[in-house]
């Protein structure tokens, strides 16, 4: 069995050494506007859509997506292949560049409708999901568009890495080329999906050996990533480090680890919260209650003076009619030397 991607593959620029993990009700358009600020070179993902919400639903909502956010990947769940592959049509056809299959989700719901984490069992069903999500692709004038999976080490008790190393490499001859690993299992019983982020032990070595072993897969690296040198350090052993609740509460250390990775300098929170207002405005202008934004930024100033009043006052200005982009003035002023904060 050849694991070795085409050529148009190997040789295409991969923008993966940095990306932003997708969650669901967190990474939403305003959220990945926020984090493409932060990180310009930052791979970034949408939350998890089902293959049949993106066929049937208002794709206007579920599929909403701002230019600035490119490279921007669509994480799809759900099982069969044909659904998937017409998912996935719509997903290029929207002008994502990448298509994300999840093969990690723990929750019950997910179980129920049998995909997520429990595709962990049964790699020639998501061989044959991924093949016909790259061949939908293809067929509809998107070649570029990658196909990537994201999955766990392995559910329960699975300990075998010959196992986990079948997975991949049954779904890698079908067209997929870029692993992202959340690098614990998945414990299917017992455990909330919240638990399954936090209790199943991290095994970083698994994502390093794929690696030695499939020198020619992209391996990303994802799980309690929450600093800058920890992640230059896993940057040693794969292509690329995912963070997720780490870029969601403390949203700077994305832009310090971007501006690392890249070489660029790091700018001050200030400046980046600047950037993103006119964005900010206009979506106020289209309608969008300030509420539905400022949640993503509550954590931008996260250990800093003022970080506590800064998310103080958006978190209880935003909520009031008519609050607008004066509320995060006011906000940032929480910030400066020597301001001390008036009671309402
Ligand atoms: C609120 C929340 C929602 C999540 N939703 C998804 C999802 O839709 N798809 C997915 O593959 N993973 C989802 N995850 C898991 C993350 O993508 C990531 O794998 C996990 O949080 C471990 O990375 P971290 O330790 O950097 O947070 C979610 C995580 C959180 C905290």
């Amino acid at each position: 069995m050849s694991v070795s991607p085409p050529d148009e593959v190997r040789t295409k620029a991969d923008p993966a050494r940095l990306s932003v993990a997708p969650m669901m009700d967190w990474t939403d358009t305003h959220c990945r506007v926020f984090h493409r600020v932060l990180a310009p070179s930052a791979l970034l993902y949408t939350e998890m859509v089902h293959a049949n919400a993106v066929i049937r639903g208002d794709r206007g909502k579920l599929l909403a997506m701002d230019a600035c956010e490119h490279p921007v990947a669509l994480q799809l769940g759900g099982s069969e292949p044909a659904l998937l592959a017409e998912a996935a049509r719509i997903g290029a056809e929207w002008g994502y560049d990448e298509v994300n299959l999840n093969c990690g989700c723990p929750s019950d719901r997910v179980q129920a409708g049998r995909f997520g984490a429990c595709l962990m069992r049964e790699p020639a069903l998501v061989a044959d999901c991924v093949a016909a999500m790259v061949e939908a692709v293809r067929n509809g004038g998107r070649p570029d568009v990658r196909v990537t999976v994201k999955c766990r080490l392995g559910v329960d008790d699975d300990d075998d890495f010959d196992t986990f190393l079948g997975f991949v490499d049954a779904v890698a001859a079908a067209g997929c080329h870029t692993f992202v690993v959340h690098a614990r299992n998945a414990w299917l019983k017992g455990l909330s999906p919240k638990e399954n982020r936090e209790v199943p032990p991290l095994r970083y070595e698994w994502g390093y050996r794929l690696k030695r072993e499939r020198p020619a897969l992209t391996v990303l690296l994802n799980g309690g990533i929450a600093a800058v040198e920890p992640a230059v350090a896993h940057l040693a052993h794969v292509d690329g480090v995912m963070l997720g609740r780490a870029a969601y509460h403390d949203p700077f250390v994305l832009h310090v680890l971007d501006a690392r990775l890249s070489g660029r300098p790091v700018r001050t929170r200030e400046a980046l919260l600047r950037d993103y207002l006119p964005y900010v405005q206009h979506q106020l202008e289209q309608g969008v209650p300030l509420k539905h934004i400022t949640r993503h930024i509550l954590g931008l100033f996260l250990g800093e003076r003022g970080g506590r009043a800064f998310r103080q006052v958006l978190s209880e200005g935003s909520h009031r009619a008519g609050a607008d982009v004066e509320l995060i003035e006011a906000a940032l002023d929480c910030t400066r030397p020597g301001h001390v904060r008036q009671s309402a």
